[in-house]
């Protein structure tokens, strides 16, 4: 057992004398001894004519403090485990071991340009790597394009918003140089060339990220186009005419009394919607009347005759109908003011203080208070029907009024201009012909305004001659 340890050892031994044989530093000759791993037998420098073991520089390797060699790590080179000399580390190429793309750099000057010229380092990135520059050829390398860039027809393109810059990286375009407004706005909308030196935002907008977001007071679509970040509660007031960022109901209006969105105040330096009106869920200050709400007070404390329909939805309560802000009365339905009923329903009235009815000249019909015989009119739909069916508007009055048209029963009823009662029906005289619309008119279609006009001219023509 011991003898075959022995037996075992000694070849091992041997073989290691001959390859350690000499140390980092000692003496050796040219060609005939051998030096440990990543270092040569050479001239020390130092003393004429001696040489020793020392580190072999041109494979890349560096004392390992004075006691040994090793590859030198802080240029990323790694021993080549297939021979006694070094390569680069993964991730790092070329001769003097440049970052490769994708591989972390903190400035362009790591990253390897020899193999790719348009190699950066994408300090935009975290963390900054390797990269390809915007306008870069990026073939085959489709993820490799600088931060805010994509590989567009094999080319990689700063995205919208960004452009190259001096750092030649996809910057944003908003502090970009520029030399015309277009440069600018083309991509960055309120953006301008301030000075035809710089993109800026416009009056009224300001910079945030890529983007010019709008002020208060500033026209915009929607909320995003408003700048939260100097007011968190800004929004777009849609319901205004132009729609501009205003702050919210709730919101902090100090200083900025008259930036509350509309139907809002600034009351005790918080934005308040005003009665009738609440916080909807687009933050503006919507009407009570549609609203959500829980519980009938919720409606009925601003809104009178409302109610919370299905405990959802501010509606008005069986007998009033939406006008705006308010539930107004229709008709039958009580009432305690005129304008309860009439503010809907035209020639109605709080009859009595109690229920809404078509005032005297008026009768119901359908929802509505039509004109009855001898109201006046404007037209034959204002004339009341249900009792009268062949009622219709009197334009050939001097005062129009409703009356019965040609052909329906007078009965203690006037008929339309040109027509008589006779035997209870409304006849046109002789010399006028009923329309389609009930009226009497002159037989003589074509005897129109201008043509008796003409007719009487030439009378007083030939009457002068
Ligand atoms: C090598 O040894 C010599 C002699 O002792 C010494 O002068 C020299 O500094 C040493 N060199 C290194 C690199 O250690
Ligand atoms: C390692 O060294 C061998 C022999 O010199 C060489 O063929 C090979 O390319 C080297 N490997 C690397 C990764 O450099
Ligand atoms: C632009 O690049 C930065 C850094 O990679 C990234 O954080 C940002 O989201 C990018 N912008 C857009 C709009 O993609
Ligand atoms: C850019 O600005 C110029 C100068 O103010 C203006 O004429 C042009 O309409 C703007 N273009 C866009 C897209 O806003
Ligand atoms: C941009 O606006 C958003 C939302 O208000 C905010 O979180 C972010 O900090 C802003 N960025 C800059 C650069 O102003
Ligand atoms: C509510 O706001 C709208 C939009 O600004 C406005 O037209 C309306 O008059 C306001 N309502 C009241 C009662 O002030
Ligand atoms: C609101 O409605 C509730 C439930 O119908 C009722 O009890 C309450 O008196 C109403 N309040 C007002 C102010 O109308
Ligand atoms: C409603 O009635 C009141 C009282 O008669 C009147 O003053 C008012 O003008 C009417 N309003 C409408 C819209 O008719
Ligand atoms: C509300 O009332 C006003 C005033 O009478 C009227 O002009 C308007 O058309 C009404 N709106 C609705 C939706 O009924
Ligand atoms: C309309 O006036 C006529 C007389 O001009 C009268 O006989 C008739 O009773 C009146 N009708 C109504 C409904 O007031």
């Amino acid at each position: 057992m011991i003898i075959g340890t022995v037996v075992l050892l000694l070849p091992l031994v041997f073989c290691s004398a001959k390859a350690q044989g000499k140390a980092y530093n000692d003496t050796c000759s040219p060609g005939t001894d051998t030096c440990a791993t990543g270092q040569i037998c050479k001239v020390d420098g130092t003393t004429a004519n001696t040489n020793r073991c020392l580190c072999d520089t041109n494979h890349h390797w560096v004392v390992n403090n004075g006691n040994g060699c090793q590859c030198d790590s802080g240029n990323h080179w790694v021993a080549n485990s297939s021979s006694t000399g070094c390569q680069c580390s993964t991730g790092y190429t070329g001769a003097t071991c440049k970052a490769s793309l994708g591989t972390a750099c903190t400035s362009t000057n790591d990253c390897d340009t020899t193999t790719i010229a348009t190699a950066v380092c994408d300090v935009l990135a975290q963390p900054a790597v390797c990269k390809i520059q915007g306008t870069g050829d990026c073939t085959g390398r489709t993820n490799q394009c600088v931060s805010n860039a994509t590989c567009t027809n094999n080319v990689c393109v700063c995205t919208a918003k960004y452009t190259t810059n001096t750092g030649k990286l996809c910057g944003t375009v908003l502090g970009s140089t520029c030399n015309a407004a277009a440069d600018c706005n083309t991509t960055v909308p309120h953006s301008d060339c301030s000075g035809g030196k710089t993109c800026t935002c416009i009056t009224g907008y300001t910079v945030n990220g890529t983007d010019c977001k709008a002020a208060l007071g500033t026209a915009c679509t929607s909320t995003n186009d408003c700048d939260t970040t100097t007011i968190a509660t800004a929004v777009c007031d849609v319901l205004a005419q132009p729609a501009v960022c205003k702050i919210q109901g709730t919101g902090d209006c100090t200083g900025r009394t008259n930036q509350c969105v509309s139907n809002a105040t600034c009351t005790n330096n918080v934005c308040v919607c005003t009665a009738k009106y609440t916080t909807n869920t687009g933050k503006l200050c919507g009407t009570v009347l549609g609203s959500t709400c829980n519980a009938a007070a919720d409606c009925n404390t601003t809104v009178p005759h409302s109610d919370c329909s299905g405990g959802k939805t501010c509606t008005c309560i069986t007998g009033y109908t939406v006008n705006g802000t308010d539930c107004k009365a229709v008709l039958g339905s009580t009432c305690n003011t005129a304008a309860d009923c009439n503010t809907t329903v035209p020639h109605s009235d709080c009859s009595g203080g109690k229920t809404c009815t078509c005032i005297t000249g008026y009768a119901v019909q359908g929802a509505v208070c039509k004109a009855g015989l001898n109201t006046t009119c404007t037209a034959t739909t204002d004339c009341a029907t249900v009792t009268t069916a062949d009622a219709v508007c009197d334009l050939n009055a001097a005062s129009k009024i409703c009356s019965v048209g040609s052909g329906g029963d007078c009965t203690n009823a006037k008929c339309v201009s040109h027509a008589t009662c006779t035997s209870n029906v409304c006849t046109c005289d002789t010399g006028y012909t009923t329309t389609t619309s009930k009226l009497c008119v002159e037989s003589n279609g074509n005897m129109n305004i201008l043509s008796l006009a003409l007719t009487l001219t030439s009378v007083f023509a030939v009457y002068i001659l």
